[in-house]
């Protein structure tokens, strides 16, 4: 919207033509975490966006949701808890898969993490189909938690909205270049 840090931030994130795959514009946001007033700024929306939502819970997507999520739960004084790719997590896990342009993927959580009634926000890098997202949000609903808000740094407007987020809002930075 009409926040200037927003440009900086989305100018900070290196576009990759073609990677992983051909046809793909890789949208990576190592280049921002090397911008410290960028990297400070991202966080610094979030935090104001969420400090007094009543949040008890950040939940992380492995691996780009752990790069912003920690800062976020540490300022608003949440719990960080991680949702990670299959078989790394060494307690019980609850899991639930999503498809994927190509096959399909799963996310875990550990058994206890959370808590019912907790006031949760997922979050991650990026969202493209928003089929990672839904996962996490069912992670978290069967836990007994109310996802108050998915928030990703980079992502395409249309994807708010979308059957698959079960009605939960998206909070989005910055679209794609
Ligand atoms: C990327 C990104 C999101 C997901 C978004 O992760 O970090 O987690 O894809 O895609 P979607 O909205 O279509 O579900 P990736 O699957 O590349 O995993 P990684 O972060 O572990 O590399």
């Amino acid at each position: 919207q009409g926040d200037p840090r927003l440009k900086a931030i989305s100018e900070a994130i290196r576009v990759v033509p073609h990677f992983p795959k051909p046809g793909i514009m890789f949208q990576d946001i190592t280049t921002l975490l090397l911008d410290p007033k960028a990297f400070k700024d991202t966080v610094d929306i979030f935090v104001d966006r969420y400090r007094d939502m009543g949040i008890s819970v950040v939940a992380g997507v492995e691996a780009r949701g752990f790069l912003f999520g920690p800062s976020i739960a540490l300022a608003i004084g949440a719990k960080f808890v991680p949702l990670r790719k299959p078989r790394k997590l060494p307690g019980e896990v609850i899991s639930e898969s999503y498809v994927l342009e190509y096959g399909k993927d799963c996310l875990e959580m550990h058994v206890g993490a959370v808590q019912p009634g907790e006031r949760a926000l997922v979050i991650d890098d990026l969202v493209a189909t928003g089929g990672t997202l839904s996962a996490a949000i069912r992670l978290l609903e069967r836990a007994g938690a109310h996802v108050v808000e998915c928030a990703c740094v980079v992502g395409l407007r249309e994807v708010k909205g979308q059957p698959g987020l079960n009605g939960k809002p998206l909070y989005i930075l910055v679209e794609p270049r």
